[in-house]
Parts: structure tokens; C-alpha cells; sequence
């Protein structure tokens, strides 16, 4: 592993636990991160809990991210949240692109690129998020496709020294049970670490990819030993401590 790439794990709670069952599920989250060493531990609520989700993971190792923003930073945008609210609530980080926001929501390339820079400026680390639909596979479009994507936000974050994270998350992958295999996954990490590379040898080293898609106790070891995987985006059992935990404790061994 990269020395300048710590694994990173972050949960994804969609829209569960947005009250106070956010609490208790944080403070799991907080029991088990303080037992680790060299992993970087993310959680991103939904916005109505991160108040509480940040009073609870106060003082611990645990980082809290926002799971969208809008790209101005404040203004008349009913039902919006910008960058520096995420940051006032205490957020380290904001989730941008996701699929289920690219499919639902109407998010477009130039759009996520919007978000990565507003993100960027707001002093959050974007955790974008890029993958191909089942079709796409199928059709030997999964490379193309990715390729667009990030490209779409390239020059963004090779003018930031940041190191932000991407998130390869096959959307049929998604909340299905289904994940890539090592050796799938591994093919779309590289090939991202490459696009990287030859846009900039430096944004290459610093940039965590993660992998997400249906990973669970039981995968993620495999998952995390690819060399390019330097994480995990985690859905459903990030809302399980226990789970998320083994997912945590399997990055360790990176
Ligand atoms: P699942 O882990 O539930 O498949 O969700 C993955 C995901 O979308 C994380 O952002």
C-alpha cells in the first residue's frame, strides 16, 4: 500500500436513520473505530442527523460527511444545502455524485464537476462517485463509460492538492447483493489510477479509490487486498456496527 493513501472506510446511511436512532448507530461506530489503527473511518448521515451524529462522534476518530451539497454556497435554492453548512455542522467530507443522485435526481457530469469544485472550495473532500449501469457492462461500455466520468471532473481536482477519494460503485452492484469480483473491480481501479496518472503522476499517488457495491463482512477482505482499492464505500452494512466494523477491521490488514 501507499503510504500516503491509508485506507478509508466510509458508510453511506442513504435515507435511514435520520432522527434519533442516528445516535446509538454513531456511537456504535465511534466504540469500534477507536479500537483502529491506519484506517480512516467515515460516516455520512442523512442531513438531518448530522447535528447530533457530530455532537456524538465528537472527540473520536471518526470523520462525518455530507451525502450531497448543492454547488452555491448559499442563495435561493429551496430544499438545498451548500458547502459551508456541511462544514458548520461539523462535516469533513460530502459524498458527491452518487448514483442513486445521478439516476433519481438528474445529475449530470458537469454537474457533479460543479459540486467536486464547490466541495473543494468549502474546504470538504469530495468522495465522488462513478460506476456503470448493468447495461453498460454488458454492452463493453464500462471502461468508456467510467472514463467519461471522471474525466468530467478531472481538472478539478488536479488543481487542488487535495486528495480526494473516488468511489467506483458498479451500479449493479448497488443494494443488490451482487458485488464485483476482486479481479473486476481491481481492472476499473487501475484503469482509473492510470487516467489519473497521465493527467498528473502526483494526483495518481494521492487519490484514494474506493470500491463500492453490495460490500459486506464476508467480500470485503478480498475487495480491500486488490493493490488499486484503497477503501470502501459501504450502503447497507454500514447501518449494522458490527458489520461495518469487520469491514473496517479487514482494511487493516492493508
Ligand atoms: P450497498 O452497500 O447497500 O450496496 O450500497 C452501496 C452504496 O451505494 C454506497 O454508496
Amino acid at each position: 500500500m501507499n503510504p500516503s493513501r491509508t485506507p478509508l472506510i466510509a458508510g453511506n446511511w442513504k435515507m435511514f436513520h435520520g432522527g434519533e436512532s442516528s445516535v446509538p448507530l454513531a456511537a456504535g461506530v465511534v466504540a469500534f473505530a477507536k479500537e483502529l489503527s491506519n484506517v480512516d473511518v467515515v460516516v455520512a448521515p442523512p442531513f438531518t442527523a448530522l447535528a447530533a451524529v457530530s455532537a456524538e462522534i465528537d472527540g473520536s476518530p471518526v470523520g462525518l460527511a455530507g451525502q450531497n451539497l448543492y454547488p452555491k454556497p448559499e442563495g435561493a435554492f429551496t430544499g438545498e444545502i451548500s458547502g459551508p453548512f456541511l462544514k458548520q455542522c461539523g462535516c469533513g467530507w460530502v459524498i458527491v455524485g452518487h448514483s442513486e443522485r445521478r439516476q433519481h435526481f438528474n445529475e449530470t457530469d458537469p454537474i457533479v464537476a460543479d459540486k467536486v469544485a464547490a466541495a473543494l472550495g468549502s474546504g470538504l473532500v469530495p468522495i465522488v462517485c462513478v460506476g456503470e449501469t448493468l447495461a453498460q457492462r454488458e454492452g463493453g461500455e464500462t471502461l468508456r463509460v467510467v472514463k467519461a466520468q471522471v474525466e468530467a471532473f478531472l481538472d478539478v481536482i488536479a488543481q487542488s492538492a487535495v486528495a480526494v477519494a473516488i468511489a467506483y460503485e458498479p451500479v449493479w452492484a448497488i443494494g443488490t447483493g451482487k458485488t464485483a469480483g476482486p479481479a473486476e473491480a481491481e481492472e476499473v481501479h487501475a484503469a482509473i489510477r492510470t487516467w489519473l496518472a497521465n493527467k498528473d503522476p502526483k494526483l495518481a499517488e494521492r487519490t484514494r479509490i474506493l470500491y463500492g457495491g453490495s460490500v459486506k463482512a464476508d467480500n470485503a477482505a478480498a475487495l480491500l487486498a486488490c493493490p488499486n482499492v484503497d477503501g470502501a464505500l459501504v450502503g447497507g452494512a454500514s447501518l449494522d456496527p458490527g458489520s461495518f466494523g469487520a469491514i473496517a477491521r479487514a482494511a487493516q490488514a492493508k
